[in-house]
């Protein structure tokens, strides 16, 4: 039988919106190294795939109140507590969020590339193209692009970025002492990229690490992220409220790869599932109802007007979620909001309490065997190939996962008890996809 992946989600002091001011949190959790170190250790002995950061290039929204209150906008820049992770782990992937929107290919593809190294082949970039509109201003008065038009530059991005990474074959460099030769040069290939944003001559200045190249990730679910995740990614990161919803989100992606020539199996979907676990139901429930009291009226605003785009600072919160026109900035995930709140008839402060802790994903509230029921369900069902996982309060919530759900998974043979290797990809089943090579430097140099 298949077994599912398991990725930790990581968010500083916990994954619920106001895990930071819970008695038991540690406040500082976003710069504090000995408290990320525990959590990717923690995570390595609970067996997960890998520990993934998300990230954004301003403070979320920018707007002075959402930074007041928000413990998520300040923190670590995640791609620098990789690299510090891989030097604590030996099995861990390790992947964060790097966005196509105001990066370059070249960089980028170094920066991980080298992690990849650092960390014996565990590193994962996640593609992200950038929704908000304070990210855009971190770069300039230029409005943010379009959103067709920032998918359109994720597409090459990707491209290029997966270019420079196959600039060499595995035994490229012999560094061959009595010869002399450092680099092999027939099993080097240059890209000579020239496209619509982007001209890229290569090579990449890192060799290739244990896994080849590092593993791309991505969590878009619009039409365009679709597609992208379709041709170019190997983990996407799902957001769904429904088996259904979760299904169909899972057929369409798988099926929309084989015009890319690829297999369903080169791509594992994983939903992001917030756990509260107990010994039995009650203990979860008293744990849940802790975490939701922590949400105050204002926190509860200013969530909803982030990541909706739209200010519900001058409306009642007992009264109706407003009719809200979505324009290109703002995502996806406004919409799914929006259709919470239709579908279950919320007044504004019932839709923050319905979707804020979780900040819009699944949730679950049980024993270990309700817990595992769950995720049994969506696997064998064709919703998910795993999950990623977001515990509502660190470390307790990933401890109580570890001891209480991972040894049900075990027992019903639906996850590892030991690490398959050493890289990522041996870990996910995952193949290193194919590359067209480019122009070697041997043909090069005779032209
Ligand atoms: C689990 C998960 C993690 C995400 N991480 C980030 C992130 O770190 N940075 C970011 O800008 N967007 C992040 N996103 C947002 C997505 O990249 C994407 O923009 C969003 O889901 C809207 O999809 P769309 O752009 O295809 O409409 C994340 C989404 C999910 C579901």
């Amino acid at each position: 039988m298949p077994e599912m992946k398991l990725g930790l989600f990581f968010w500083p002091a916990g994954h619920h919106l106001t895990a930071w001011r819970h008695p038991d949190a540690t406040a500082d959790a976003g710069q504090n190294m000995a408290h990320m170190v525990e959590m990717a250790k923690l995570a390595e002995e609970g067996l997960f795939d890998m520990f993934f950061m998300a990230d954004s290039v301003s403070f979320w929204r920018g707007d002075l109140e959402a930074m007041v209150r928000d413990n998520y906008g300040a923190k670590i820049e995640p791609f620098s507590l990789m690299v510090a992770l891989s030097q604590h782990t030996k099995h861990l992937g390790l992947v964060c969020t790097a966005t196509t929107s105001f990066d370059q290919p070249y960089l980028l593809a170094r920066r991980f590339a080298s992690l990849d190294l650092a960390s014996g082949g565990r590193a994962g970039w996640n593609l992200v193209t950038s929704t908000h509109r304070a990210e855009a201003e971190s770069f300039g008065t230029q409005p943010h692009m379009a959103k067709s038009e920032r998918y359109r530059r994720a597409r090459e991005f990707a491209h290029v970025t997966r270019g420079l990474w196959n600039s060499f074959d595995d035994d490229a460099f012999p560094r061959d002492k009595e010869s002399g030769v450092f680099l092999d040069q027939d099993k080097l290939h240059i890209l000579e990229h020239e496209g619509e944003h982007f001209q890229v001559r290569g090579p990449l200045n890192v060799p290739p690490s244990p896994q080849g190249e590092p593993v791309m990730v991505q969590a878009g679910s619009s039409e365009d992220g679709r597609e992208l995740a379709a041709e170019t990614a190997e983990v996407v990161f799902g957001i769904h409220q429904t088996l259904e919803g979760a299904q169909g989100f899972y057929a369409d992606v798988k099926a929309r790869m084989a015009a890319y020539g690829r297999h369903p199996g080169a791509l594992k979907i994983m939903p992001g599932l917030m756990v509260y676990v107990g010994h039995d139901k009650e203990a979860a429930a008293e744990k849940f109802e802790m975490m939701q009291d922590l949400i105050d009226d204002r926190t509860g605003i200013e969530f909803l007007s982030n990541r909706m785009d739209f200010d519900f600072s001058g409306h009642d919160p007992d009264g109706p979620v407003p009719d809200i026109e979505f324009d290109n900035i703002s995502s996806s995930r406004g919409q799914l909001y929006l259709d919470v709140a239709r579908r279950e008839d919320l007044t504004i402060r019932g839709l923050w309490r319905r979707v804020a802790g979780a900040r819009g994903h699944m949730q679950i509230v049980g024993s270990p065997v309700e817990v595992v029921d769950f995720m049994e369900e969506w696997f064998t069902g064709q919703a998910c190939d795993g999950f990623n996982i977001m515990p509502p309060l660190f470390p307790h919530d990933l401890r109580d996962f570890n001891e209480l759900v991972v040894p049900e998974l075990q027992r019903r043979g639906l996850f590892r008890t030991a690490y398959e290797g050493t890289t990522l990809r041996e870990n996910l089943g995952l193949t290193r996809p194919a590359w067209p090579s480019g122009k070697t430097g041997a043909a090069k140099a005779a032209e």
